[in-house]
């Protein structure tokens, strides 16, 4: 797979937005693919200048986006936030920015599965073959998609969920750490939707809805 990741990048420097909490796991990630890491963006201007791990803070999203073009350019999105990440990739691409997918050297990925552009898989994910993965989606560690499985844009699935065979995952859904997406019982889980770290979801989830517990019951509705 290191070659798709090599398809994807016109060099080997790419520019990360989102500083927080994440930002060093998705550098880990990144330099792991082969990326030389040439400077953080963030949304505050009083952070510009900040330097994290010993890499610095050169400009804030607003100033990047003034940009003519980013034509040529690599970008990634380290933050958690589905809505933020998908909003970010769309204006990036927008002004002709490249956002190349990372696949870490120790993530499993069948050659069968299709993965969109900027989609992030971590060390040890395991994504088996015909599994469809949608743009800017994020795969942790440990995290597995059976066959056949798919996961909508922009979403994020935290380390060690599992995605049964043949489960739809819609677009901006964040499957919480541990869950398990049964196959053959939950046939799609619906946008917008959070399903609770160690979750058992065994039945189909409507949109915008927090559902948790084993077996999974909607907790609460998210007002759009
Ligand atoms: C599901 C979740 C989003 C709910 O958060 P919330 O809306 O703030 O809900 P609350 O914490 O107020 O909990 C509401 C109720 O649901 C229960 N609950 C919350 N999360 C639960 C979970 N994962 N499993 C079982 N029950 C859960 C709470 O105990 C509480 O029950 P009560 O009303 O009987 O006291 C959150 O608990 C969660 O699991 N987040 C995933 C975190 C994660 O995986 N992060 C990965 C990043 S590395």
């Amino acid at each position: 797979m290191l070659n798709y990741v090599a398809m994807n990048k016109e060099d080997n420097s790419i520019f990360i937005l989102g500083v927080g909490h994440n930002t060093i796991v998705y550098v880990d990630l990144a330099k792991a693919c082969g990326y030389h890491i040439a400077g953080l963006y963030h949304f505050n201007d009083e952070r510009v200048g900040e330097v994290l791990h010993g890499f610095p803070i050169i400009d804030t999203n607003d100033n990047l986006f003034k940009k003519e073009t980013l034509a040529g350019l690599n970008f990634g999105l380290s933050m958690g936030d589905n809505k933020i990440r998908a909003d970010l990739a769309q204006k990036i691409r927008e002004k002709g920015g490249n956002l190349p997918t990372l696949i870490h050297p120790a993530a499993v990925v069948s050659q069968y599965a299709k993965i969109g552009n900027g989609v992030a898989i971590y060390a040890n994910a395991v994504v088996q073959a015909n599994v469809n993965i949608d743009n800017d989606s994020v795969i942790s560690h440990n995290a597995c998609l059976a066959h056949n499985s798919s996961i909508g844009k922009a979403c994020y699935v935290a380390f060690q969920a599992i995605v049964g065979a043949y489960v739809n995952v819609r677009q901006n859904v964040f499957v919480g750490q541990g869950a398990i997406l049964i196959s053959a019982k939950a046939d799609y889980i619906s946008e917008n939707s959070i399903i609770g770290a160690g979750s058992v979801v065994t039945k189909n989830v409507e949109p915008n809805s927090v559902v948790a517990g084993n077996p999974a019951r909607v907790i609460r509705k998210i007002n759009e």
